[in-house]
């Protein structure tokens, strides 16, 4: 074990300038920094600034640095969706020029420092590719999940005025196509996307795909004939790297926005230190690009530690339910990180398949996204890890940039714990009116000072990010979750306490599933709840009240379903919908989800207090034509 954690967090917490100045120093800077952290979490001189005199471009770091030392070494491997498709080994030397050629394309076309880029990729090389080749020239990149449908995507690019899109023809996922370049057309022809002037289109599955001129051009045909170097505009460590939407509680995705210094110091540090990363090590996260996961833990913290990389296409059952075994084998992979939801589908069809496979490379498991329950994870450790793999749970969010909490490496773990902060993390554990609790307790998760990770804002709006995160327990960051910590002051992350529902490991936001619901003329209001899920952890349960006069049948059911995968995507689609010809509400109008909840769980024992309810008698028609049973 190379780290000793009770020595580092102690180190940490004497000096944190001290600390965070050294950890700093992995990063190649073009102008050091002096300035180590400017923080305050209060309303009235609220402000987040770490390295603010520093200047850097993060591709320096994930890229030309290697180049002498490693410039051979394996950056990228590709493992497509087929099997037997042509898997990549992309050395750095490649990559870098890959990134520069692009990048020079991009500037050519005119974008610039600032400008946004809105990229909508399948876990190719060329979404880590198009990733860096706007960091390279400083232009924000926003990727927008493969799976998100037209309006999502729309949605994303008029949020942030993207000038430029990159998609692909097509994109594959257990030998199914998925329509990418169609999905973008479809979204550039709906309100609020005018500013995008290009769309470059990846030819990744050859389909003949219809090209408008002249906004659209081949990624092939731009590059072709660039240098392989460009270069790297100078950052300033608190100029943006990339804007990521998440769901949040209340209206639409945010749109988290990360700036240069902070982030790359802290997902190079976290990778190496949360999976205990060696020299020689395969690292293999299976997250796609489109979620934070996949930012820090496929593109940037790896390739700025100068690791081996895999990048997989696929699905984990697809052709069959050894194929991330297969892959382990195939790539020889040492650390393998993953979400619970893969880990419980997997589990599901028993060991054999596991078994038919060696994975004796393995030396460290991982998973994130969810709570892990302990059931999921000794089969992960015992079956997977044959007992001979340390688990890292790490605790993060797409706002923290890289993981918070996690197992130290040096002790043995607690199955559905992910234990410790990390050196120079505060968590701390308050009630509802924002006091801290000592000891083992149980209560809402904050954390008490920054890190250099931490988002900086909500793209184009400062109030909602000072709103949403700040101002439930003034002077403390709220994360959202509740959590339990025992008598070892180890943490048991328990899940959110807001509207936030976690399905697969996808954060989905109760408010866009309704609002969804909603755009259909026949539904007057609806109700979306979490609800306990076997495989995806939780899944969507819907409350919806038609318009007077429409019939509640399976006809119309099918559709509103089919309606909310179409408005936002597959991962939205509900598990269950519920007429309800009222719903709860106080007297003020105010729906009362507590109650929702209880009633999709099959807790009807559990409601609680219904006294405030305008009109009690509508649980009880409720609970009584609950579906699902
Ligand atoms: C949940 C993913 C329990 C949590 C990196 C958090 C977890 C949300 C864990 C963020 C874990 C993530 N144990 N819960 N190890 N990791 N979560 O933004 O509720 O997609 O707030 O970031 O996932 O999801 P996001």
């Amino acid at each position: 074990m190379a780290y000793d954690y009770e020595r580092d967090y102690a180190e940490a917490a004497r000096d944190p300038d001290g600390f965070w100045r050294k950890v700093a120093q992995r990063i190649d800077w073009m102008q050091a920094p002096t300035q180590i952290r400017d923080v305050s979490f209060d309303a009235k001189d609220f402000r987040i600034r770490w390295y603010a005199d520093g200047t850097l471009n993060a591709t320096v770091s994930c890229l030309d640095r290697h180049l002498a030392t490693r410039g051979d070494r394996t950056a990228l491997i590709f493992e497509p969706d087929d099997p037997n498709g042509e898997t990549q080994r992309i050395p750095y030397r490649e990559l870098h020029a890959r990134v520069c050629r692009l990048a020079n394309a991009l500037r050519n076309l005119g974008v610039a420092k600032g400008d946004r880029v809105t990229l909508y990729l399948p876990m190719i090389p060329d979404a880590a590719v198009a990733m860096l080749a706007c960091a390279r020239i400083g232009a924000i990149h926003s990727v927008v999940f493969g799976g998100f449908a037209p309006h999502s995507i729309a949605d994303r690019i008029a949020d942030c005025r993207s000038k430029l899109v990159i998609t692909a023809d097509e994109g594959l996922r257990g030998g199914k196509r998925i329509p990418l370049k169609a999905n973008v057309d479809a979204a550039l022809a709906l309100p609020g996307t005018n500013s995008v002037e290009t769309v470059l289109v990846v030819r990744h599955t050859g389909a003949a795909v219809p090209m408008q001129m002249p906004r659209d051009r081949w990624v092939d045909a731009v590059v072709e004939g660039q240098p392989d170097t460009c270069d790297p505009e100078p950052m300033n460590a608190e100029d943006p790297l990339f804007i990521l939407y998440t769901s949040g509680s209340t209206g639409k995705p945010k749109g988290v926005l990360h700036t240069t210094g902070g982030y790359i110091v802290y997902a190079s540090w976290t990778h190496e230190r949360v999976f205990d990363l060696r020299d020689d090590d395969v690292f293999w996260c299976t997250a796609d690009v489109g979620w934070v996961t996949g930012h820090s833990y496929v593109v940037y913290g790896p390739l700025a530690n100068g690791a081996t990389c895999v990048m997989f296409e696929g699905v984990p059952n697809y052709p069959d339910y050894s194929r991330f075994w297969n892959i382990v084998d195939k790539y020889q992979v040492t650390i393998f990180y993953t979400a619970p939801t893969a880990i419980r589908a997997l589990m599901r069809e028993g060991d054999a398949p596991v078994k038919a496979t060696s994975r004796k490379s393995i030396r460290v498991l991982g998973t994130v996204g969810e709570p892990i329950n302990p059931e999921a994870w000794r089969w992960y450790h015992d079956v997977v890890g044959d007992a001979r793999c340390p688990i890292t749970d790490t605790w993060w969010q797409t706002e923290t940039g890289g993981t918070l909490i996690a197992p130290p490496l040096d002790r043995p773990q607690k199955p559905g714990s992910a234990m410790k902060p990390l050196p120079g993390i505060l968590p701390a554990i308050v009630d509802g009116k924002g006091n801290v609790l000592e000891g083992e307790t149980e209560g809402n998760l904050v954390l008490l000072d920054s890190w250099p990770g931490q988002m900086r804002t909500v793209y184009g709006d400062q109030k909602r990010f000072f709103e949403t995160y700040f101002s439930t327990f003034p002077g403390k960051y709220f994360t959202g979750d509740g959590s339990h910590r025992d008598a070892d002051g180890d943490y048991w992350i328990t899940g959110r306490v807001d509207d936030v529902i976690i399905v697969s490991g996808h954060r989905i936001g109760s408010a866009e599933v309704e609002s969804a619901f909603v755009s259909h003329p026949k539904v007057a209001e609806a109700a979306v709840v979490g609800f306990p899920h076997d495989i995806k952890g939780q899944g969507i349960y819907a409350y919806v009240t038609l318009m007077d006069g429409e019939a509640e049948d399976d006809a119309l059911r099918a559709e509103l379903i089919a309606h909310v995968r179409k408005e936002i995507g597959p991962i939205a689609t509900p598990d269950h919908l519920q007429w309800a010809p009222g719903l709860p509400k106080t007297r003020s109008g105010k729906i009362m989800r507590r109650i929702l909840r209880k009633i999709a769980e099959g807790a009807p024992e559990q409601l609680g207090d219904t006294s405030t309810l305008a009109d009690p008698t509508v649980v009880e028609s409720l609970v009584k034509h609950r579906r699902g049973q």
